[in-house]
């Protein structure tokens, strides 16, 4: 595994994390309790010491799987626990709600559920544009001074938002979509580098596309987060990731590699990024792609991957 910076935090990060969304069970594909708890245990075994979630994944459900897992293999100490605010899974919908009420409760139904009397970094999922900033980010604030929390920072998020919350309180994080399909955020990735934050790149994998897993187009359920969220998964953008794919998949190959691995690699040697989100549900695709960093992309295979990523021009 290799391990960078987390901005100016100073705790040191795994370069791929494990992102559980998936795991919460809503929205993409359905495993077992045993298989996700298991995946869990992998992604610590393997060395990644960073596990992002939210209570938004499938209400809370996430949440209490990863508090499990770190309660029944004593793995608390060896995990920078982040998990996020203001935004909500209610009725199968997802709602903002950055009131500054609920943001201390909800950040207590949290620490419960991930069964710890701290969360290292809690995050403002999404801005909610009907609660003042200044609001929102008092009860952060407040969150840190009694402990509850280390760091505080924002996902989706823009330039001037964050610029705004940090008027009432240290953002030390940033989480924006970037992956080789998804690059609109790399300017304002370098901008909170700049300004000392760590960023957490998620949809690493374009939602599991750039695994080569796909070669046609599927229909995914109506809130099924590839048919939702991710719109590489249908045309014309599908068939843009394709021709990448294939130039993953033969970099790949000749290193006795899979797409996935080169993808995280491509995505961690960005100076932009500290670490690459990875929703992962079982121990094999786990250990797939904790093994990215077991071989290297030649100068020359990173050129070709930086122009099929120019060329597929998401
Ligand atoms: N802040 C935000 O607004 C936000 C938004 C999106 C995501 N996130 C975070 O970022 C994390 C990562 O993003 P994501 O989960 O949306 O997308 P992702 O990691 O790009 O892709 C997840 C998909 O890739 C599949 N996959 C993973 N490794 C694989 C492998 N080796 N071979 C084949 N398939 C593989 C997963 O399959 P299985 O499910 O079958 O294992 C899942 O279908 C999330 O889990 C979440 O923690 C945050």
């Amino acid at each position: 595994m290799l391990y960078k910076d987390f901005g100016n935090t100073g705790c040191k990060v795994s370069a791929i994390a494990l992102g559980t969304w998936g795991i919460g069970g809503a929205g993409w594909d359905t495993y077992d309790d045993e298989v996700r708890l298991d995946a869990i245990a992998a992604a610590v075994e393997q060395g990644i010491n960073l596990i992002d979630t939210a209570p938004a994944y499938n209400a809370g459900a996430a949440e209490k799987l990863v508090g499990t897992a770190l309660e029944r293999w004593g793995l608390r100490d060896k995990v920078f626990l982040t998990t996020k605010t203001g935004n909500e899974f209610i009725d199968g919908k997802y709602v903002r709600n950055g009131r500054p009420e609920r943001v201390l409760s909800l950040c207590q139904e949290s620490l419960d559920r991930l069964r710890t009397d701290v969360i290292d970094l809690l995050l403002v999922h999404w801005p909610d544009p009907n609660v003042p900033f200044n609001e929102t980010f008092a009860a952060l604030r407040q969150l840190k001074e009694e402990g509850k929390v280390r760091h505080i920072g924002v996902s989706n998020f823009s330039r001037e938002q964050m610029e705004e919350a940090r008027q009432y309180c240290q953002i030390e994080a940033y989480q924006p979509q970037y992956s080789m399909v998804s690059r609109k955020s790399e300017e304002l990735c370098r901008w909170a580098t700049e300004q000392g934050m760590g960023v957490m790149a998620y949809g690493t994998l374009g939602g599991g596309i750039l695994t080569g897993r796909y070669r046609t187009v599927q229909e995914f359920a109506p809130m099924d987060s590839r048919n939702r969220f991710y719109p590489f998964f249908k045309e014309p953008l599908f068939s843009q990731v394709m021709e990448l794919v294939q130039v993953l998949e033969q970099i790949a190959a000749e290193h006795g590699g899979t797409p996935a691995q080169a993808a995280l690699q491509w995505t961690a040697a960005r100076s932009f990024v500290s670490t690459c989100l990875v929703g992962a549900q079982t121990r094999a695709r786990v250990e797939e792609n904790t093994k990215a960093f077991d071989w290297s992309l030649t100068e020359e295979e990173c050129k070709r991957l930086d122009q099929a990523v120019e060329k597929a021009a998401l």
